[in-house]
């Protein structure tokens, strides 16, 4: 099975992938050493798919801990409901969690397993294709207060992570193509030939090929790992993952959480980081127009109407990594190679705002 080592302050840890993976469930929680339960994490809707499965393969799965996976959800009542559950269970100290889920899923659990008894084992068992390239790894864990997204949380690295790209078929499209965004994100920051194979294969991963995924996600998942390896807590080289992040999370904010699912809002973001690229003379001409059509490849985003860049300003000051209400950006120089840390003066972020529209209309987004 493909395997990837991930090197974190708690430990290194396993990304396994391939399909078929969660048949290797047992075995592979059995070699984490002696365990006195093992406590399954997940959410109806996850569980309405993929339980039956797990019951018959996996420890614990025959009595999950379900709550629900909303994005609202993702409170910090949630991992006092899921503590709770774990102490009628019977949960000690030597307890092995497993999230099965999405990021929600995953990002809560993850909490839950940092603070129950002050830290239980945790594998993950990604079911997005946002939490096997992205959200499984580098040790995040979270939730929301009604201030802001994932304010409350810790770095709590998991003990294995297992990803099966068959999990992926009963995504709905629109969650499918949103995380898509993501694995665009790795190849314009930091793999040219993962980019060329989406521009070649975009067609078959939309019709999520085995084949294609099989390929792409351990491919995305080594660049993540590499990349928390490096940079565990976020200093330096970790911020080029927040490409098409700024200008997103401020879209995401602005509109409630309701208009854009995250990637798509990262999908908006992107393309205004290339416009900024390319207004600093950061970015040749050519190599904006690959990155702009390849965004547009995956479907329409949601549209902009009525968001002015005026209204992201006082957003962008406040995103958690600005530094003195200095937002520091992070800019594709060529694709697979990007920068971090940028200044970019409002005039330009406004402009690359203003663009995207027309930008849009002329790819066909
Ligand atoms: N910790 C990190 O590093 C990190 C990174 C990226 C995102 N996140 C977080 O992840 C969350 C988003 O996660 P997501 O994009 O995975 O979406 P999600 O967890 O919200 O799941 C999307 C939807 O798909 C359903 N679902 C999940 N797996 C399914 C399957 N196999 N079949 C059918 N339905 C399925 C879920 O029930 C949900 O309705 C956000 O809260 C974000 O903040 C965290
Ligand atoms: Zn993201």
């Amino acid at each position: 099975m493909p395997t990837i080592q991930i090197k974190s302050s708690a430990g290194p840890y396993s990304f396994y992938c391939s399909r078929g993976a969660i048949a290797q469930a047992p075995r592979l929680i059995k070699r984490l050493g002696d365990a006195t339960g093992v406590f399954v994490l997940s959410s109806p809707r996850v569980w309405r798919h993929w339980g039956g499965v797990l019951a018959r393969t996996l420890p614990g799965a025959r009595q999950p801990i379900l709550f629900d996976d909303e994005e609202s959800s993702k409170r910090l009542a949630a991992v006092e409901a899921i503590a709770r559950n774990l102490i009628l269970a019977g949960a000690d100290r030597h307890a092995v969690l497993v999230a099965i889920g999405g990021g929600v899923v995953g990002d809560v659990a993850g909490f839950a397993a940092s603070s129950y008894l002050r830290g239980v084992r945790l594998v993950h068992i990604p079911t997005t294709l946002v939490a096997q390239v992205d959200s499984a790894i580098g040790g995040k864990t979270g939730v929301n207060l009604p201030e802001g997204k994932n304010l409350v949380g810790s770095f709590y690295p998991p003990k294995l992570i297992l990803a099966d790209p068959d999990v992926l078929d009963t995504l709905p499209h629109r969650d499918f193509r949103s995380g898509l965004y993501e694995v665009v994100k790795y190849g314009v920051i930091a793999d040219a030939e993962l980019f060329r194979f989406l521009e070649r294969r975009m067609n078959a991963v939309l019709r999520r090929d085995s084949a294609a995924l099989g390929w792409i996600i351990p491919r995305c998942a080594a660049i993540k790992a590499r990349v928390v390896t490096a940079d565990e807590r976020e200093g330096g080289l970790r911020q080029i993952l927040n490409f098409g992040h700024t200008i997103g999370h401020a879209l995401e904010a602005v509109t409630g959480y309701k208009r854009f699912l995250h990637g798509e809002a990262i999908g908006w973001g992107m393309i205004a980081a290339t416009l900024m690229a390319v207004a600093t003379d950061k970015l040749s001409d050519a190599e904006a127009i690959r990155i702009i059509r390849l965004v547009a490849s995956i479907g329409p985003l949601p549209s902009l109407a009525k968001i002015q860049a005026s209204e992201l300003r006082p957003i962008l000051a406040g995103d958690k990594k600005a530094r003195a209400g200095r937002v520091r950006w992070v800019l594709p120089r060529r694709i697979g190679k990007t920068e971090w840390g940028i200044d970019v003066p409002w005039q330009i972020v406004s402009s690359a705002f203003a663009e995207l529209p027309v930008i849009a209309a002329d790819a066909g987004l």
